[in-house]
């Protein structure tokens, strides 16, 4: 599946293309709608108030409930925008937002209101897109499922990578703050309350699994493997910083007999391992084990305190104070963003729709 995202913040509407559907999915709109609710805003007071209920329309490739195979345009109207409050900061460039590169790569034409292009708000029809997928992915019986593994330095039970509680993370799906353990939701509540009340923000790791990727299905080539197909997919996510498959990072303080996952007969020729340190993926090809990654969500840029920055008309030295409405951590909501764009990637992925 290929895609092009279009829109802004404060345009009219946003949305997105999809090439590559298979013809005659069921496009479940119950699934589809329930995904963009998920990711949606103003549903917590941890979150933006910006009030926007994501309706998807679709306007292009499907007819009579299922895809044609021909692209598939789903659009959502922008309903609460409050473009004034951009206006009086317009060449203030937001340190940590892409105000900055923006304006210098679409040479001062961009739509500034609300970060325009480079808003949140553009992971709203990739969530559907990533929806469209994963009705194509369950047909198939893989499930892409994510949770918050950390929020500033509290983390969520750690769960066993070589078989996670798929119905633990799925109950962790469906409430507002998506983690395994109540108490620790709790704790996190708190933190972003207090992010907030200072005028600051968080950001945290969400960790996200992939059952029933068939073994074998992938490629070695640079930009056909598994590990290539996340990346590219994952990075599209505005706010993402990192991402470490399986072990990841803790592979440089291991040594290669406590990393080696050693393979387990499971009986009828088939082969799992015992741990699962790689995630799930050798040479770029699912090897039968749940894939496993986890993304850095950086803590969100703009910040209600006051900062320093330059004016890009100027080039003078001026002073930010930020009056539009954001999230103070986006991390719960970026969990249903994660998700899609795991589910579009492993649609690309040789061999796992076609
Ligand atoms: C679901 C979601 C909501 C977001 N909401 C905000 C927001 O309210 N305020 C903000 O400054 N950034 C927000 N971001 C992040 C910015 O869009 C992002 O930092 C910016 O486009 C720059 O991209 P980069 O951080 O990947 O470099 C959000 C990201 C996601 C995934």
């Amino acid at each position: 599946m290929r895609y092009s995202l279009f829109g802004e913040s404060h345009g009219p509407a946003i949305g997105i293309v999809l090439q590559g559907v298979p013809s005659g999915l069921i496009l479940d709109m119950d699934f589809i709608q329930n995904e963009l609710t998920r990711r949606s805003p103003g549903r917590t007071l941890m979150s933006t108030s910006r009030k926007e209920k994501d309706e998807v329309e679709i306007v292009s490739g499907a007819f009579e409930g299922r895809a044609t195979g021909t692209p598939l345009c789903g659009l959502i109207r922008n309903t609460d925008q409050r473009s004034r409050d951009y206006a009086a900061t317009r060449w203030l460039a937001r340190p940590g937002h892409a105000d900055f590169t923006s304006n210098l790569h679409y040479k001062g034409f961009e739509d500034y209101r609300g970060g325009g292009h480079f808003s949140g708000r553009l992971t709203a029809p990739l969530v559907f897109a990533g929806a469209v997928a994963k009705l194509a992915l369950r047909e198939r019986g893989i499930e892409v499922l994510a949770r918050i593994r950390t929020l500033e330095h509290l983390e969520d039970t750690p769960l066993d990578p070589v078989a996670p509680d798929i119905e633990a993370l799925r109950a962790a799906g469906r409430k507002l703050l998506p983690v395994l353990d109540d108490e620790k939701a709790e704790a996190m509540r708190d933190a972003i309350i207090k992010a907030r009340s200072e005028g600051d923000s968080v950001g945290g790791i969400v960790e996200c699994f992939i059952f029933g990727m068939p073994a074998g299905v992938g490629s070695p080539d640079f930009d056909e493997n598994i590990e290539s197909h996340i990346a590219r997919h994952i990075f599209a996510v505005p706010a993402v910083k990192g991402l470490e498959f399986g072990m990841g990072f803790g592979f440089a303080s291991m040594r290669g007999s406590a990393a080696n996952d050693v393979f387990v007969p499971a009986g009828q020729g088939v082969l799992r391992t015992r741990t699962n340190h790689n995630g799930g993926i050798n040479g770029g090809i699912a090897n039968g084990m749940p894939v496993v990654f986890r993304v850095v969500i950086k803590p969100t840029s703009s910040i209600a305190q006051e900062q320093d920055t330059v004016d890009m008309r100027t080039g003078e030295a001026a002073k930010l104070v930020i009056t539009g409405r954001h999230d103070p951590c986006i991390l719960s909501r970026a969990v249903p963003v994660v998700e899609a764009a795991a589910a579009l990637a492993m649609c690309s992925v040789p061999g796992v729709l076609a």
